[in-house]
């Protein structure tokens, strides 16, 4: 039995104060949910004061990104230990964003999925197919690129640490979802790829999250889907309210 994981990334938004106000706001909508994971992944400035306020509930903490050295001259980055000093769980690893606009690549994927668990730091690593990729068919030659590429030279221990989230990146921002049908087919993808590098337990024990447009309409019927084991949640969790509601539709 795998418990739902339902994750909110702010992406570039919110001032500390604001970070701190939807925290709290979101903290109390939420604060009787025990069989969901919970994880806000506000900006690196705003970690900090997040934690104070999550400190004690039932809410987790979550960076965008992180570097993979641990320290040294690497101007403008964030270490994984520097992550775990002001209280993240998980990391998010691998966005499309990031791969789109940063450079961010396969390798430097799997560098960082190796940083974080050093440092005991649990990876949300993202997959997932452009458009035009879906339209000319190669959505299951991407997915497997994308999660091979992201877990080279991981242990079957390492790995259990690790939630996959499927973004297909038309659907991001897009107000596109997939359909309920479209995630379970990619994820249920995702998984024997993990059985075939792993073992059926292995991947039985993973989760992987859907994200791209879920709001509080779409969220029960995708979550109802037997692969998909929460949402990573964009522009719908910059509310406290849509966000808990979200939680609330994936029980
Ligand atoms: P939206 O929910 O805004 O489509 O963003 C999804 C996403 O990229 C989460 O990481």
């Amino acid at each position: 039995m795998r418990t739902p994981i339902i994750a909110g990334n702010w992406k570039l938004n919110k001032t500390v104060s604001e970070a701190v106000d939807l925290t709290s706001e979101l903290a109390k909508l939420v604060d009787n949910i025990t069989d969901v994971e919970l994880v806000v992944a506000p900006v690196f400035t705003a970690l900090s004061n997040v934690y104070n306020v999550i400190n004690t509930s039932n809410i987790q903490l979550a960076a965008q990104d992180l570097y993979w050295e641990d320290s040294g001259a690497f101007t403008g980055e964030v270490s994984a230990p520097m992550l775990k000093d002001v209280g993240c769980d998980y990391v998010i690893i691998g966005h499309s964003e990031r791969r789109q606009y940063f450079g961010e690549t396969n390798e430097t994927v799997n560098q960082k999925v190796k940083a974080a668990l050093s440092h005991d730091l649990k990876p949300i690593i993202c997959v997932g197919e452009l458009l035009k990729e879906r339209e000319a068919g190669k959505t299951e030659a991407v997915i497997d690129d994308h999660v091979k590429g992201g877990i080279v030279d991981l242990t079957e221990s390492e790995m259990e640490s690790c939630v996959i989230a499927y973004e297909p990146v038309w659907a991001i921002g897009t107000g596109k979802t997939a359909t309920p049908d479209q995630a379970q087919e990619v994820h249920s993808f995702i998984r024997d790829i993990l059985t075939n590098c792993y073992s059926e337990n292995l991947s039985s024990q993973i989760r992987i999250q859907y994200g791209g447009s879920v709001k509080p309409e779409n969220a029960a019927e995708l979550m109802s889907q037997q692969d998909v084991d929460g949402a990573l949640v964009g522009g719908a969790s910059l509310d406290a309210q849509s966000f808990a509601e979200i939680v609330i539709q994936s029980r």
